[in-house]
């Protein structure tokens, strides 16, 4: 019998059997029987990126603390130095994935080279580019923080990864994802399958199934961007800031967020419709080309966006289609409902 009001079987309520406990390896491990053939060493790497994560967040969760328990002014009391969380969050990630011979090379927004395995390990078939921590402003003052990942296969034939390796396009992601250091932990990963969620539950170290195929609503509520910069902007981007509040021809007003990390921007308008730019702008005196990173925040936070229904544009072209050149390149970056990205390019195609 079901229960039309509940759309599902009201015996089910009673059978705690009934409902799956699904945590993030068996979610993992299932979504890798889609791919015949698979070695399991992507399956592997992501749960090492989910135990990074889980050692950041105990880090993050205790920001201001580590300072006043530890005894001699800049030194924990095992004696080691307290570092920086990003400094930290950069080398946990490194060391999680360094000596698995899953990995071929790294490169990480703290660091202006690529990141080589160490000699005396193997290297592996994959690429992993990481910004450990985004939103680090945010961190003395209690706001959430996240980590961004991406995941290439490797170019090169064998030995220590390249930089070539490193400088893929984003239409070649094997898999992308984030972390979000919020009210809760939450790992948010797509391997090309949609766009899944899991929870920490900190009280087990676990990461739970919490928010399976998730994509971007159909009615987008915020428009998210800092505006104090709004007078070093193009006219195009002013124009349209103006359509999303209403005036400039547009007949919907859309709230503002704007959080100031980036993985906390997105994930909030993934969830409830919206979009996140962050343009060119004048500050300096001459336009610049944005802030954000193409190769570790904005090309895995675009196949993101796409895997979940959205887009991302640099205001004229596809994210996921820019050959990366450098490491640390900067691109403007609009991201999130499909029709207001695009509605960017318009007025930056028509007003500049
Ligand atoms: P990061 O902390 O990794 O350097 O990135 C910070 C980025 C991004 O998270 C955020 O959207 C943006 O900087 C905020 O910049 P403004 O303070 O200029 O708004
Ligand atoms: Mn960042
Ligand atoms: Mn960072």
């Amino acid at each position: 019998m079901v229960n039309a009001a509940l759309g599902r079987n009201p015996l089910q309520y009673d059978d705690p059997y009934s409902e799956k406990i699904v945590t993030i390896e068996r979610f993992i491990l299932d979504k890798q029987k889609g791919y015949p053939g698979a070695t399991g060493t992507l399956t592997n790497i992501l749960y090492d990126i989910a135990l990074a994560s889980k050692i950041i967040a105990s880090r993050t969760t205790r920001a201001g603390l580590v300072e006043i328990l530890g005894s001699t002014g800049r030194e924990n009391v095992q004696g080691e130095t307290v570092q920086k969380l990003d400094e930290y969050a950069d080398s946990i990630l490194f060391k999680l994935n360094d000596h698995t011979g899953r990995v071929a090379v790294m490169a990480s927004e703290e660091h202006p080279d690529i990141l080589a395995i160490p000699e005396q390990y193997e290297t592996g078939p994959y690429v992993l580019l990481y910004d450990p921590l985004d939103g680090s402003s945010n961190i003395d003052v209690n706001v959430s923080i996240g980590t961004i990942f991406a995941i290439y296969r490797r170019k090169s034939a064998s030995g220590r990864g390249t930089l070539e390796d490193c400088l893929q396009r984003g239409r070649d992601l094997v898999a992308a994802g984030y972390v979000i250091y919020g009210a809760s932990t939450m790992l948010v990963y797509s391997t090309g399958q949609g766009v899944h969620g899991f929870t920490l539950d900190p009280s087990v170290g676990e990461f739970f199934l919490s928010h399976p195929n998730i994509r971007f609503p159909a009615k987008p509520k915020y428009y998210s961007t800092n505006q104090g910069y709004e007078r070093y902007w193009t006219e195009g981007v002013r124009r349209y800031t103006e359509w999303l509040q209403g005036r400039d021809g547009g007949n919907t007003s859309f709230s503002l967020r704007y959080i100031g990390s980036m993985v906390a921007d997105f994930h909030r308008n993934l969830l409830t419709g919206g979009v996140f730019y962050y343009p060119a702008d004048a500050k300096d005196g001459t336009l610049s080309s944005g802030k954000l990173r193409l190769v570790y925040e904005c090309a895995p936070m675009a196949f993101l966006a796409e895997q979940a229904g959205g887009t991302a544009s640099d205001g004229a072209n596809r994210v996921l289609d820019l050959q990366p050149e450098s490491l640390h390149q900067r691109i403007p970056f609009f991201v999130g409902n499909q029709e207001l990205v695009e509605k960017a390019e318009e007025f930056i195609a028509q007003f500049g």
